[in-house]
């Protein structure tokens, strides 16, 4: 008996951290809203990504989603509208087919060459046929394990290997082909080119430095990746404020900078036996630096406005011209909470005279907090 195979559905497949689907879903309506409709969350429980039905054709919509992807979000689009900065809670965007695999089914693979093809298509789809022949990666994933569908993860190992098989990659390949199975019954197939996917692999886990005083120091290392800070070029000072124990005062150590850590609580004295970190015992929103420093990064544990309106004060006063501090998410409406925290820093550099890239994503050794990175560039004229 054949089972007959439903033609696969154009589908746009957001992700983000399980759990902040409706900060990402807030955030796609602002940054691709009039090209999206019905984005709604994938599954009922926490699963890290959302659905949504393309309101214009793959082609229109690709050029929109490359530009959100590679965080190219300065200036206002053409209905005047400018975002504070690339995406916070978006992950990743993805432009794909959906396929249902009939029940009771052990074919997987044929539905999903069809959508593969489906893809490729002539007239139709963003891609030329070629691509095919020209594949660099394939990638297979599950749904968050938060949404818990047990064995997701074992099966999607075991079916990179088919897929691998079936099509093969090439070293200098330009395409990815990506399968993100969202159950068993269930998979979006996308085929996109692998600059974007180069931009996506910036944020990720990050080996914890040998002896570090606390994990959290994984989240600045990541930081410094995602938003390409360079490592200083002989001597620079940093500012560490809401140190204690020490995570982000090591890695700042270890990037080659002297270190003023502020905090009432101890350091690590591995950490301070480096001879590059000063230990200040003040309150972080009073400490002024005797002279500007290269680098400020806070992560103090406060509102976020509060955090914002110091490191405006930190402009203003002239202590640094470049920051990387945490945004303590609340408990609700994070997007619009975030995003206004955005503005309200843009706003008091522009109205201090400065111009400045600003910059901010949810990256994957956050939990309750983005990460947000600022640089001035030079004064408005
Ligand atoms: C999340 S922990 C910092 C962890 C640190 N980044 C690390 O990697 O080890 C927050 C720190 O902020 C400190 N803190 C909170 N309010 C502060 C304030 N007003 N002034 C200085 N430190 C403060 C707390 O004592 C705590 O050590």
């Amino acid at each position: 008996m054949t089972i007959s195979q439903p033609s696969p559905k154009a589908t746009v497949l957001l992700t983000c951290r399980a759990g902040f689907e409706s900060a990402a879903r807030d955030e796609a309506h602002v940054l691709l809203g009039s090209f999206l409709s019905r984005v709604k969350p994938g599954l009922d429980s926490a699963c890290g990504f959302l659905t949504a039905e393309p309101a214009v054709s793959q082609e229109e919509l690709a050029p929109h989603v490359s530009r959100v992807l590679r965080r190219q979000m300065k200036g206002a689009d053409e209905s005047g509208f400018s975002p504070a900065c690339g995406p916070v809670f978006l992950h990743d965007v993805i432009l794909g087919y959906e396929v249902d695999f009939p029940k009771g089914t052990h074919d997987r693979l044929g539905p999903l060459k069809l959508a593969v093809q489906e893809c490729v298509s002539e007239g139709e789809g963003p891609l030329p046929s070629q691509v095919l022949s020209e594949l660099g990666q394939i990638h297979v994933r599950g749904a968050d394990p938060a949404a818990g569908v047990p064995g997701l993860d074992r099966f999607v190992k075991k079916f990179q290997t088919v897929l691998l098989q079936h099509f093969g990659t090439k070293d200098q390949g330009n395409y990815e082909l990506i399968v993100i199975f969202l159950n068993y019954e269930r998979a979006v197939v996308a085929l996109r080119e692998r600059v974007d996917a180069e931009v996506l692999q910036l944020r990720g886990r990050v080996p914890r430095l040998q002896n570090a005083p606390s994990r959290s120091g994984s989240k600045l290392t990541e930081a410094l990746r995602f938003f390409q800070v360079e490592a200083p070029q002989g001597s620079a000072w940093a500012v560490d404020l809401g140190a204690a124990p020490g995570g982000w005062s090591a890695v700042l150590v270890e990037a080659g900078y002297q270190v003023m850590a502020v905090d009432n609580g101890a350091l690590s004295l591995e950490l301070l036996e480096t001879g590059r970190v000063r230990h200040f015992t003040e309150d972080a929103f009073r400490f002024q630096p005797q002279r500007p420093v290269d680098l400020m990064v806070c992560d103090v544990v406060d509102k976020p406005q509060k955090t914002i309106n110091l490191v405006s004060k930190w402009v203003e006063k002239g202590y640094a011209k470049h920051f990387v501090f945490n945004l303590k998410l609340p408990m609700k409406k994070h997007y619009s909470e975030v995003s206004q925290c955005l503005t309200a820093l843009r706003t008091a550099i522009e109205s201090l005279g400065w111009s400045a890239e600003i910059d901010a994503h949810h990256l994957y050794h956050d939990r309750q907090e983005v990460t947000v990175w600022v640089k001035l560039r030079g004064r408005i004229s």
